[in-house]
């Protein structure tokens, strides 16, 4: 059962949860696997020098990524409340915790500003697949295609509303089981379509030069700037930091072993973004793109694969509708943090919520989604809105919400309750499990949190 569905089943007052292990590995899958693989994680390896910024992600997943992930989902469970009242649930005397939620669903809204308008791209590239034009294999002409695309005002913001339309309305309708349902079939299907990509692309001529890109290090290119964004992209990709795992966690059954479910998730998640690169950065250098395109690499490259294939454009379309599928799942969890909070605290209808939510967002998110084009020269501290609202939700408001769920849960909670949480009371209880959590939840990754952030903010 996905969080959408047993809201609306339910009263405020008796809240249900998944009926299945299974269950809540894929609706926690659902959030994790997204644009954040296909989009984001190619074209941040690709700008910030490849091997080495790899290897600092794949640090900061392990050593932040999946302890914080592992403290929300308990936090969530234990009071099975939205990312604001757990705080309040649990710490009432202390009502300072409760900014996490409060950041968690401005981050919730500053992502989802530009993220749907990514997604808005997706949806676009799925008809220009359909129609063949995509099936080119020149890079100039491709590049011109992408510019086109989203230069133009009228689509940029159309795609967006659409997104923001489609998922505001399977919120209000309840029709997400359905969507999860279809979404579990259809995961493995995107999986397999990366496989064959991959295998596409490690025949390609610049095979070679793609994977040294892809893993061999130059660790002089890893700047105090770059681990931070790749600290930013841990959490991003894990929906951590900012209230998705916290909500996600209250819907979790009691006997959940919540860091098995973690470790699976991390490991899925992970494998989907290794094999999205593996699929584009042979296709980079073999095409003749850069690996700092940017936020237009996956939209280069991976056509340019398909057309070097037969059957391309089948697969073609498949690709970017699997793609819009992994999106929306994405965008829902996304969703749930503020309509979440919003019904509970504020006793809104749920419809009221979610069509406030998405005005928003769409206020904000238009100077974003036009920053290609008309608003272009529209910045904030020299970043475009687009990049600005990235910036803000995955280096700063990410980071800094993960930084104090350690704080809360390793120093104010306290070890008694984490052992009770994690070992189930008394049914899984695993020593070396707790006291591994714990020590990373109450000294390292908050020690590394504060030194990435003021190193990567230039604060010494
Ligand atoms: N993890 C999602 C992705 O990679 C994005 C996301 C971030 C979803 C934060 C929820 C919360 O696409």
């Amino acid at each position: 059962m996905t969080p959408i569905e047993i809201k609306n089943k339910t009263n405020m007052t008796q809240r249900d949860g998944f009926t299945s292990t299974f269950g809540v590995l894929v609706a926690t899958l659902g959030s994790a696997v997204g644009l954040g693989n296909i989009w984001k994680f190619p074209y941040l390896t690709g700008t910030n020098g490849g091997a080495g910024f790899l290897l600092v992600y794949l640090l900061a997943t392990l050593l932040l990524g999946l302890p914080v992930m592992i403290g929300e989902t308990m936090l969530g469970r234990a009071t099975r409340a939205n990312a604001v009242s757990i705080f309040e649930k649990l710490r009432p005397a202390q009502p300072f915790w409760k900014i996490i939620g409060y950041m968690g669903m401005l981050a919730a809204v500053l992502i989802l500003g530009f993220y749907t308008e990514v997604a808005g791209w997706v949806f676009a590239y799925i008809f220009k697949a359909l129609s063949g034009s995509l099936l080119h294999g020149d890079a100039s002409a491709a590049q011109a295609q992408f510019k086109a695309t989203i230069a133009n005002p009228l689509s940029a913001l159309a795609w967006q509303w659409a997104v923001l339309l489609l998922t505001g309305g399977i919120i209000m309708l309840g029709v997400s089981k359905g969507i999860e349902a279809v979404a579990k079939r259809l995961m493995p299907v995107l999986f397999l379509l990366l496989v064959v990509l991959c295998i596409r692309s490690l025949t390609l001529s610049g095979a070679g030069a793609g994977l040294k890109f892809l893993f061999a290090p130059d660790f002089s290119k890893v700047s105090a700037g770059v681990i931070l964004t790749a600290v930013g992209l841990a959490f991003f990709k894990l929906s951590i930091g900012m209230g998705t795992m916290l909500t996600y966690g209250s819907y979790f059954r009691d006997d959940q072993n919540i860091p098995v479910t973690a470790g699976r998730v991390m490991l899925a998640d992970l494998s989907i973004s290794l094999l999205a690169g593996i699929a584009i950065f042979p296709a980079v250098f073999t095409f003749h793109f850069a690996p700092t395109d940017g936020p237009a690499l996956v939209f280069l490259t991976i056509p340019a694969v398909f057309a070097s294939m037969p059957g391309g454009q089948i697969f073609m379309v498949l690709f970017f509708v699997l793609t819009a599928l992994a999106s929306i799942g994405a965008i829902l969890s996304l969703l749930e943090v503020p309509v979440a909070a919003l019904t509970e605290r504020l006793h809104w209808s749920r419809r009221k919520a979610t069509a406030l939510t998405v005005l928003l967002i769409a206020i904000l998110g238009a100077p974003a989604a036009l920053s290609n084009g008309a608003a272009a020269h529209w910045t904030i501290f020299g970043l475009t809105f687009f990049d600005f609202y990235d910036f803000v939700s995955s280096n700063l408001l990410l980071p800094v919400g993960g930084l104090l769920l350690c704080v809360f849960v390793g120093w104010i909670i306290g070890r008694d309750w984490v052992q009770s949480q994690l070992s189930n009371r008394g049914l899984l209880a695993n020593q070396a499990v707790v006291t591994g959590v714990f020590m990373l939840l109450r000294y390292v990754s908050p020690v590394l949190i504060v030194i990435v952030l003021l190193r990567g903010l230039k604060v010494f």
